[in-house]
């Protein structure tokens, strides 16, 4: 019987070669074991490989790879390896469990002034922080669909933490999107600068308001929602592989089926709801306070944390 060549590299696989294993590893797919669990049609969009032999490519790497079992304590061991960014708020950190988590996507959803971008710009400072001052000591990618990033805002949030200003706003590369098709690309394309800036913070405020004003009307749902799933997707992998933390807006509307209770919906639907590992809604209290509960978390009860917004920023 012919002695099979072991498959260890991405260029042992049939069908890949030194340059289209450059791009794969470029799009966050290093290792033949990730290459095992992706989508062949993902493969052949992101590096122009056919299907056909993506599927082979994927196969061989299928069979290379031996599941391996983790038992509960491995994993806990990862979990706590996972990092936090602290909001600034302790009542908010302790709802969140110790604060915003790595490895995960956060969604904050709410009406229009519910401080969703400013609890951005709070975690884009704290992400800079060292360990042991709740941070990660860290850059911050920040995809600005709306065009309300400002950076006087970070600048006195700074300070606040005693962060040189201008530093802390060098730190964070902002890109400012008109079109899905950019915002897409801003996440596709961003494994280079996570790596070489150490990006332990990604932004996307907010995920759904292109998305809604190019694909209007029930015919381009279905598209919205499959261009949807990829690009969230792709904002897991990066948090998955690069151990960094995502925090995305979006927007609400008045769901009429709900009868009884706050008929505030996220929009996005399924697909939003399932990728975001933990949910959280803010709404408008008296002047600067909001009201943040927690919707959705796979450890954290349910419950709500009341925070201020100020001029130095997020305070409980
Ligand atoms: N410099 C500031 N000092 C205090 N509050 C501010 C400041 N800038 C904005 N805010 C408050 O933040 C609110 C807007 O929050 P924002 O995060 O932009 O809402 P959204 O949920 O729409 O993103 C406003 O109601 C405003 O009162
Ligand atoms: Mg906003």
């Amino acid at each position: 019987m012919p002695k099979e060549k072991s498959i260890k590299e991405l260029e042992d696989l049939p069908g890949i070669g030194p340059t289209t294993a450059e791009k794969l590893k470029e799009n966050g797919y290093d290792s033949v074991e990730k290459i095992a669990v992706a989508s062949p049609h993902e493969l052949s969009e992101l590096v122009g490989l056919s299907v056909d032999n993506a599927k082979k490519a994927v196969e061989a790497a299928r069979q290379a790879t031996t599941l391996e079992y983790s038992t509960g304590s491995d994993l806990y061991n990862k979990r706590k390896a996972l990092g936090r960014i602290s909001t600034n708020a302790k009542t908010l950190d302790d709802l969140l469990g110790g604060g915003l988590e790595t490895n995960a996507i956060t969604e904050a959803y709410g009406k229009f002034a519910s401080g969703k971008t400013q609890l951005s710009f709070q975690l884009s400072v704290n992400a800079q922080l060292p360990l042991d001052k709740g941070g990660l000591a860290g850059a911050v990618l920040f995809i600005d669909t709306e065009g309300t990033f400002r950076p006087e805002r970070i600048e006195s949030i700074a300070k606040a933490k005693e962060l040189d200003p201008e530093q802390a706003m060098n730190n964070i590369k902002v890109v400012r999107t008109v079109t899905t098709e950019q915002q897409i690309l801003s996440i596709e394309r961003a494994d280079k600068l996570v790596r070489d800036e150490n990006i332990k913070l990604i932004v996307v405020d907010s995920m759904m308001s292109l998305f809604r004003s190019e694909f209007i009307g029930r015919g381009a749902l279905g598209e919205r929602q499959q261009k949807l799933n990829s690009h969230i997707h792709k904002l897991q992998a990066l948090a998955d592989t690069y151990n960094l933390a995502v925090y995305v807006t979006n927007q609400v509307m008045d769901n009429p089926a709900i009868l009884f209770g706050d008929p505030t919906t996220p929009v996005g639907g399924n697909i939003m709801a399932h990728a975001a590992t933990t949910r959280l809604y803010m709404r408008k209290s008296k002047e600067e306070k909001r009201i943040i509960r927690l919707v959705d978390s796979p450890n954290m009860p349910e419950g709500e944390a009341v925070i201020k917004i100020t001029t130095n920023g997020i305070r409980d």
